[in-house]
Order: structure tokens, then sequence, then C-alpha cells
């Protein structure tokens, strides 16, 4: 039977009743009707005639957890006529400007030196356009300035010093953006480092071991990842993030880097990721995620196979634990060009994604590679 006489809804919910059957529903059709290899690889080129009748089930926003907000206000301004691109930037930014949230933005942990500095990107469906900036300082909306790069330059990606120049050209303020909690966090960061250094910690004078009973900073890799599905079935995505806590300065996590921390085919889906970025950056799992989309995995079976991907790919010592699993957290977000939404991740038990759709706003559970 030839893949295009088949319709694509029932493709998927073939491919979705679980892996076994995905990967022999894969090898016997990609036998029979493409006389292609047998491996359940990534053939694009034979899922386009699919993919192209397909008809999105309307709007959808999904976010990472801490996007609740941002869901509800993407909602809004697709409903109102906005493209994808400018409802999911307007969504994080309600999160980018909220001094609470200590991954993204304004109020984000700093870097060792107590410089907050941010990273994002943006990926624009129907023009197949991307922007983003990395280690950009003192600028609220690393996602709008992500987008103008996409919008007023030939580039995709700005950095530090030039990023921050772009962005005053085009009148952003220049804003000091460690709030006195994130400032609180990292002075107990660096004064818990090493007792073998000159920062002492709060001590009385009869204490000897200084600094033992002191509750450790918060510290984390953070990030808000958000896409959606606007009236016209146009997908857009963006995520931003404060990034790794207290980072060697001018570090560059996934968040900035299209086909890590954001992907978007607009005959697809579009994906996403919070978590340890150097993992993601070695794997280009948005990308990925997106590509075995477009081979059949739901948005969900796609995130965990990339975990899957993630955990074979990891093989130093200091990132395992004792029975060889990776020991960090890693968070994917997928949304189907036909309305379907998945999350999974690395480690957790009963975490959650942000989705707002006709059906209303709500948090969806995530699956996970390894629970804890
Ligand atoms: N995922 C955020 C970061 O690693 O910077």
């Amino acid at each position: 039977m030839d893949l295009k006489y088949l319709n694509l809804r029932s493709v998927i919910s073939m491919a979705d009743s679980n892996r076994t059957s995905r990967r022999t529903f894969l090898k016997t059709t990609a036998m029979a009707g493409l006389g292609a290899s047998v491996l359940p690889g990534f053939d694009a080129a034979a899922s386009l005639p699919l993919l192209n009748s397909v008809k999105s089930a309307g709007p959808v926003v999904i976010s990472s957890r801490n996007g609740q907000q941002t869901v509800l206000k993407a909602l809004e301004l697709i409903r109102s006529g906005s493209d994808a691109l400018d409802a999911v930037v307007a969504g994080v930014n309600l999160v980018e400007e909220d001094p609470n949230d200590t991954s993204v933005g304004y109020g984000g942990l700093p870097n060792e030196d107590g410089v907050v500095q941010l990273d994002s990107c943006v990926m624009h469906g129907p023009t197949c356009r991307a922007g983003g900036v990395a280690a950009i300082e003192g600028i609220m909306y690393p996602s709008r300035v992500a987008k103008l790069v996409l919008e007023r330059t030939d580039h995709v990606l700005l950095v530090a010093e030039g990023a921050v120049r772009f962005a005053k050209m085009h009148g952003f303020p220049i804003e000091n953006l460690l709030t006195e909690r994130a400032r609180l966090e990292w002075v107990k960061w660096k004064e818990g480092l090493s007792n073998k250094d000159d920062y002492l910690p709060p001590h009385g004078p009869d204490d000897k071991n200084i600094g033992q009973n002191i509750e450790p900073p918060e510290m984390h890799y953070g990030t808000i990842h958000c896409s959606a599905i606007d009236l016209a079935g146009n997908i857009s995505g963006v995520t931003t993030t404060s990034g790794l806590s207290y980072k060697i300065p001018g570090r560059v996590g996934d968040s900035p880097i299209i086909g890590a921390g954001c992907y978007v085919d607009n005959l697809v889906g579009a994906a996403g990721s919070t978590g340890r970025g150097e993992a993601n950056l070695e794997n280009l799992c948005s990308f990925m995620i997106v590509e075995r989309m477009r081979m059949g995995d739901s948005p969900q079976q796609a995130c965990l196979n990339v975990c899957e991907r993630v955990a074979d790919h990891t093989k130093v010592a200091h990132l395992l634990d004792d029975q060889g699993r990776p020991n960090f957290g890693l968070n994917f977000y997928a949304l189907s060009v036909d309305g379907r939404v998945g999350g999974a991740g690395m480690w957790g038990s009963n975490g959650s994604f942000a989705v707002a759709d006709s059906n209303g706003s709500r948090l969806e559970p995530m699956a996970y590679l390894y629970k804890r």
C-alpha cells in the first residue's frame, strides 16, 4: 500500500499504540510503500505528501509548567487574530518580566559574576525563519530581541555585546535584571563554594566550621518554552531563559540554539525544551522530536524517544548515577500540526505542562523515562 493513500490520523493512531507496533508499522510501510530503508529513520521526503494534507485542529498553545499564564495570553491573542509567533512571544514576556520566576528574564539567577545573562530563540513556521540571542545582558525581554533578529536582520543568532547593541538600536532600555532575591541567592552560592577562599557566610564568633548549617542556594537550569498553532494553522515557537544558575560568564545553553531549545516545521509541529542545556546541545533534541513526529511518533512518544537517545549518549561518569542513568533533568514539549500535545522528561513522577485550546486551559501530565 502506498503511504500517500493513507489518512494521516489513522496512520498516527496506528503508530501511537505502542513503541513496538510503531516500529513494526514503520518497517512494514517503509518496505511496502516506499521501497526504502527498513530502519525507522528520518525519511522526510516520504512523509511530505501525507503531511501536506493535514489540517490543524484549531488554535492550540503549549508551554512548560511555568507558562500557565503564558498559554492563556497566547491563546487570547491568537483568537483575536494574532500570528502564532506574536502570540507566543507576548505569552512568554509575562514570565520574562516576572521577578518571581528565577529561571527566566528579570529575576533570573545570575552567572558566577552576579550578572544576569539571558538566552532566547524563536522560530516562525510559515516562513521557516528563526532568530536568537545569547548571553545578552540588561534586556528584560530577550525573546522580543530574538524575534527582531528574525524580522530585521539577515542573521539568525546575535550574542553578548553585539546583541545588546542591536537591542539598544531598536529602543530596548538597559535595565538591572538582578533582583534582591536573586542577588542574595548568588551571595549564598559564592560564600558556600569553598572553605579555602576568603568569602565567609554569616557566622558567630564561636563558630569553628563556618557555613556547615547554611541551606544550599537555589540552583537550576530553568527556562520556559511555548509553541502554538494559530487560526491560519501556522505554527511558531519560542524558548527563553536565564540559563544555568551561577554559570561561567559567556556560557550559552540550548535555549537560543535552533534545533536544540526550539524547532518548528509548519507541516509537522513544534518542539522545545527546559533543563540541562548541554545534553540537548549534544543531541539537537527539538529538531529530532519534530523529525520523529514527521515519521509518525505522537508528540509524547517523540519526546520520550529523544530522552532515550540522550540517555544512550550520556557516557561520562560524572553525569551518570550508580545505575548508569543520566543524573540530570531534561524535559521536552511537543505540539503536532493536527493539535496533539505531549511532554516527557528524563526524571520525574507527577510533573506537568501547560496547554490552552478549545477545551480550555489545563495542566497535562508529563511522561518520564525514569520514575522517581
Ligand atoms: N535549558 C536552559 C539552559 O541549559 O541554559
